[in-house]
């Protein structure tokens, strides 16, 4: 038995054959584990079909899809809602006084449960409630695309 060579690794392999089984094992359980959230997740494998086919929508089209946009605008002009230009990381006055910075979580819950919190000089149960609609994938996904519009 010579000794290694640099060329081989142990069991006469070369290194390229366990480093191949491990990113193909890798893939394989980052697969199954998304599949495993899916099914997990709100929804889940019962939710419509239209719903499943915005999943892999990006935040944009699911926004467009969802009908966000018909009272939200994104060139900073007022619709029904406020404007999504330049919301993100931006201060919210709220109808009860308080300000808060419109962060992720903001976002987040405006999307869930936008009675929680409500934009000073807007009405308060106009906007419908997502918790029931969205999954929490697809809230970040619009989070995300909101947050790509500014500030
Ligand atoms: C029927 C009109 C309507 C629809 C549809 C609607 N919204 Fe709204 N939205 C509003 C109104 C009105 C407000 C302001 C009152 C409040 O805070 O709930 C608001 C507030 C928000 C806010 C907080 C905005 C801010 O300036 O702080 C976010 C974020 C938001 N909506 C996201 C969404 C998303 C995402 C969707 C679609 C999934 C959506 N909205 C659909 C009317 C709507």
């Amino acid at each position: 038995m010579s000794e290694w060579d640099g060329t081989t690794w142990p069991f006469g392999k070369p290194a390229s054959f366990f480093a191949g089984a491990a990113i193909g094992a890798f893939f394989t359980t980052a697969i199954a584990l998304a599949v495993m959230m899916w099914i997990a997740s709100p929804g889940g494998i019962d939710r419509d079909p239209m719903a499943g086919a915005a999943v892999s929508a990006d935040g944009e089209a699911l926004a467009n899809a969802q009908g966000c946009t018909a009272c939200h605008s994104i060139d900073g002009s007022t619709l029904t809602g406020p404007s999504w230009a330049g919301l993100a990381g931006s201060v919210r006055t709220l109808a009860d006084g308080t300000d808060v910075v419109a962060d992720a979580a903001y976002l987040r819950q405006s999307i869930l449960e936008p009675r929680a919190q409500i934009v000073d000089g807007y009405p308060a149960a106009v906007m419908p409630q997502y918790r029931d609609t969205l999954s929490i994938g697809e809230v970040n996904q619009i989070v995300t695309y909101i947050q790509s519009l500014g500030p």
